[in-house]
């Protein structure tokens, strides 16, 4: 099991690491709800798990339940990064979920582990959203450096660290510009995003719509980086993401969950059985196709309901 880099280190030592035998010995049994069998010992290789949220919003004199008795358990696979996205219509809950799993936003009922253990304020977990974050009055590398500068890591060290995420991301040579709009493009933007979440090697990175904005090349671009620096950096974070592009999803992902609205549920959930290694090519392969297909015609049946 890995430690979650959230929690202080003496508490990760006080769970023993437990194989994949005996967690499977303790799983949940169908009629039992997931809360009653939370503990330590049977949460060995599990990294998220929400349970039983419940989520209403009310107004003066209407409710809106988004969740209700809503579980979801996402599992660790051994060395090895994984890409989980969530997909559904819009107003479904998937931005929802990411902000419960961040810490931005609590549910009305309903907790939330993170590698076992109930999430406290101090788990933050690190989030890409659509729109460019940066601070436009800091350069790229002051940027990427500030995680961990907040952390107390000494300026020549997180200068240092940085400069190593930013080669990864591939901006190397831009580090000492603006990181505004239009000096770096929409996809550089998002990189140094994306290096400013990477650089404190979380354990899960979660990504919500990062690329909506961006034109269809550079889109597809920054997909294949995404992937890249995972297979090539020996990476190996979780990664939940949300997208309404199936072949984006089939192209990044090795899980896919379809979720169903009012209240949520998980319709669908499969997984994408293309080899690891993805480059360009791959998007031509008929068994990507299939996969992508297969998803419009499961999004499609959730429009038509
Ligand atoms: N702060 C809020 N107040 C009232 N309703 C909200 C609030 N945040 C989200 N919602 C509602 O919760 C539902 C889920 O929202 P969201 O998670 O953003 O959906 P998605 O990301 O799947 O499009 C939507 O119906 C939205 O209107
Ligand atoms: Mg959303």
């Amino acid at each position: 099991m890995k430690q979650n880099i959230f929690q202080k280190k003496e508490d990760a030592e006080l769970v023993p690491p437990v194989d994949s035998t005996q967690a499977e010995a303790a799983k949940p049994e169908d009629n039992k709800k997931t809360s009653d069998l939370i503990s330590p010992a049977n949460h060995g290789t599990d990294i998220i798990n929400l349970v039983n949220i419940n989520q209403v919003y009310s107004d003066h004199n209407t409710s809106n339940v988004v969740f209700k008795d809503f579980n979801l358990d996402i599992k660790d696979i051994k060395d090895r990064g994984q890409f989980i996205t969530l997909m559904g219509k819009s107003g479904c809950g998937k931005s929802t979920l990411l902000r419960y799993i961040s810490g931005l936003q609590e549910p009305t009922s309903g907790e939330v582990y993170i590698y076992g253990k109930k999430r406290t304020d101090k788990d933050r977990i690190p989030m890409v959203f659509q729109q460019y974050t940066s601070f436009e009055w800091k350069t790229v590398l002051e940027n990427v450096a500030l995680p961990l500068i907040l952390k107390g890591v000494s300026k020549r060290e997180a200068n240092d660290k940085a400069m190593d995420m930013i080669k990864i991301v591939g901006l190397s040579g831009h580090e000492n510009k603006w990181a505004k709009y239009p000096t770096l493009s929409g996809g550089q933007l998002q990189r140094v995003a994306i290096a400013r979440n990477l650089v404190v090697n979380p354990q899960i990175l979660l990504m919500d719509e990062p690329f909506g904005a961006l034109d269809t090349v550079t889109r597809k671009q920054i997909q294949v980086f995404l992937r890249s620096i995972f297979e090539e950096a020996k990476i190996d974070p979780t990664v939940v993401f949300v997208t309404h592009s199936e072949s984006e999803a089939v192209f990044l992902s090795t899980d896919i969950y379809i979720l169903d609205s009012g209240p949520a549920t998980v319709r669908h959930h499969f997984k994408i059985d293309l080899p690891a290694k993805r480059d360009d090519s791959v998007r031509y392969s008929t068994e990507f196709t299939d996969y992508v297909n297969k998803l419009g015609a499961m999004m499609e049946e959730l429009k038509n309901k």
